[in-house]
């Protein structure tokens, strides 16, 4: 049976894409049961809608304050019931109120290896520390920010005329591979996500899916 999935934006979406378009290629046993936004305009709520899933989004300015936004947020995701959350691209940090509320099943994707480069801009820290390898994480979400345990990394190399721009794009071909890759791997029970997330890597092959080589040459 897929996997019931939240996943949350604030954005472009193009994580959200990724993880679409291998549910609809077989490639991820998973079922996209709401789209979340705390932005009404972001991008990716217009494509979710092209695809016939289901949207809501929960305004921080609708609320008296952060806590109270939180709990609205939780109660959103708690009504379609999912198995995992997905922070893709969701530019808030959710609170502690949330993160106790779905402990161990809410997942994030991250600009960086981590725990190098937390924070909004991991790729920009990564030009200005002279990094050569940087890449993307995925990570369960605990009260800290980009703080809780790394359950998947690809790395992508860092180019001498690389700016900013040019790195996270190439970061992001990578987490649109990583994620969904990592979301199948739960629905299989091949990754265990809490405290202490196991991937359970059968042969150098699995260890290639969970840092894939790039193949579009850059
Ligand atoms: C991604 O690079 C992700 O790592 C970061 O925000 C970006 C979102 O991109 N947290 P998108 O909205 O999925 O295109």
């Amino acid at each position: 049976m897929p996997l019931d999935i939240a996943v949350l934006i604030s954005g472009t979406g193009s994580n959200l894409m990724a993880i679409q378009g291998a549910i609809e290629a077989g490639a991820c046993d998973a079922r996209i049961a709401a789209v979340i936004s705390d932005r009404p305009a972001a991008p990716g709520l217009a494509y979710a809608e092209s695809r016939g899933l289901s949207t809501a989004v929960v305004r921080p300015r609708a609320f008296p304050d952060r806590p109270t936004w939180d709990g609205a947020l939780a109660d959103a995701v708690a009504a379609c019931d999912p198995a995992v959350i997905v922070l893709a691209g969701f530019m808030r940090i959710v609170g502690p109120g949330f993160v106790r509320r779905f402990p161990g099943r809410i997942i994030n994707v991250h600009p960086a290896l981590l725990p190098a480069f937390p924070g909004t801009d991991g790729p920009a820290q990564a030009i200005a520390a002279g990094v050569r390898i940087s890449g993307c994480t995925v990570h369960v979400v605990d009260e800290g920010v980009d703080t809780g345990p790394i359950v998947a990394q690809a790395a992508v190399p860092v180019l001498q005329a690389d700016d900013a721009e040019s790195l996270h794009a190439r970061i992001q071909r990578a987490e649109h591979r990583l994620l969904p890759a990592v979301i199948h791997g739960v629905a299989r029970g091949d990754i265990g996500l809490g405290e202490r997330p196991h991937v359970r890597t059968a042969s150098e092959d699995d260890a290639c899916l969970l840092s894939p080589p790039l193949s579009d040459g850059t």
